[in-house]
């Protein structure tokens, strides 16, 4: 199973003062030590985080292969094209949103969306969808071209939280719900078993799966056991984390967690 780690919130950070610290690509290197096998960074249309000069300077200097998440914004896909990263992860964008919401409606989307993926494959890029455990919107994915899904763990990871912490943060689409507790447990099956049977199905399509989004230290372990599920993009737990204990060792922790559960390292 491969780690993506996603950098992003290093540069969230330094845009809260606007300065140059600290600067994402000195975590490059940290990563590749730590056993990241990816590094993921979003260039958001907005650029709230990381900005055009880090994308170049990422996909230059990175040790490990990139994955960058983009919209399908034509400007965007241009930037994308001519940094030539490994991978392109195609992801709905939302101004206002605080991360990414949901997954990709590439049912309706469909035509803009094939068109992104052929274009990006045209510069050898390797493009992922960002999508919900859906069969629908799977079998479109698999339609468009593209190489693979990325499938929105969001919902299981609210209903994790919902469950098994007991913090203000809790989240207010799942909350707002007004679940009893084992109304909730029943939504984190089901939640659970729409990722696993949409893991089998995308990778019967041809599809190579991965699987991210508010994934942490805590709920990684049920989504790293999927068989079909061959890598995970991790971000904000893991950036949390290396405050404490350093981002080498927020990494090797991670990686410890998901080679347990899949019993592979
Ligand atoms: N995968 C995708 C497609 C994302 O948009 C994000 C958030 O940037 C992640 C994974 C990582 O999510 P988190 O920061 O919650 O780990």
């Amino acid at each position: 199973m491969k780690l993506g780690v996603n950098i992003d919130h290093i540069a969230v950070l330094r845009e809260a003062r606007k300065i140059n610290d600290p600067d994402p690509v000195h975590a490059l290197g940290i990563a590749q030590r730590a056993g990241s096998d990816q590094i993921t960074i979003h260039l958001r249309e907005d650029r709230r985080h990381i900005n055009d000069y880090d994308a170049s300077r990422i996909v230059e200097l990175s040790p490990l292969p990139v994955n960058m998440e983009c919209s399908i914004d034509p400007q965007i896909l241009d930037i994308v094209c001519s940094l030539r990263p490994h991978r392109a992860t195609l992801v709905p964008e939302k101004r206002q949103e605080v991360t990414t919401e949901g997954g990709l409606d590439v049912i309706s989307n469909f035509e803009a969306i094939a068109q992104a993926v052929q274009k990006l494959q045209e510069y050898e890029i390797d493009v992922s969808l960002f999508v919900d455990p859906d069969f629908e919107i799977i079998a479109a994915s698999a339609d468009t071209g593209a190489d693979m899904v990325e499938l929105h763990t969001g919902e299981y990871a609210n209903l994790y939280a919902m469950l098994y912490t007991n913090l203000p943060h809790t989240p207010h689409a799942i909350k707002e719900l007004g679940l009893s507790r084992q109304e909730l447990k029943e939504r984190l099956s089901k939640a659970l078993g729409d990722l696993e049977n949409s893991a089998i199905y995308a990778a019967q399509a041809g599809l190579f799966v991965a699987a991210g989004h508010g994934l942490n230290y805590q709920n990684v372990g049920r989504i790293a056991a999927m068989p079909n599920i061959i890598e995970l993009n991790i971000g904000q737990s893991i950036i949390a984390r290396s405050v404490w204990v350093g981002l080498k060792a927020a990494i090797k922790e991670m990686k410890g967690l998901i080679d347990e559960a899949c019993r592979c390292d």
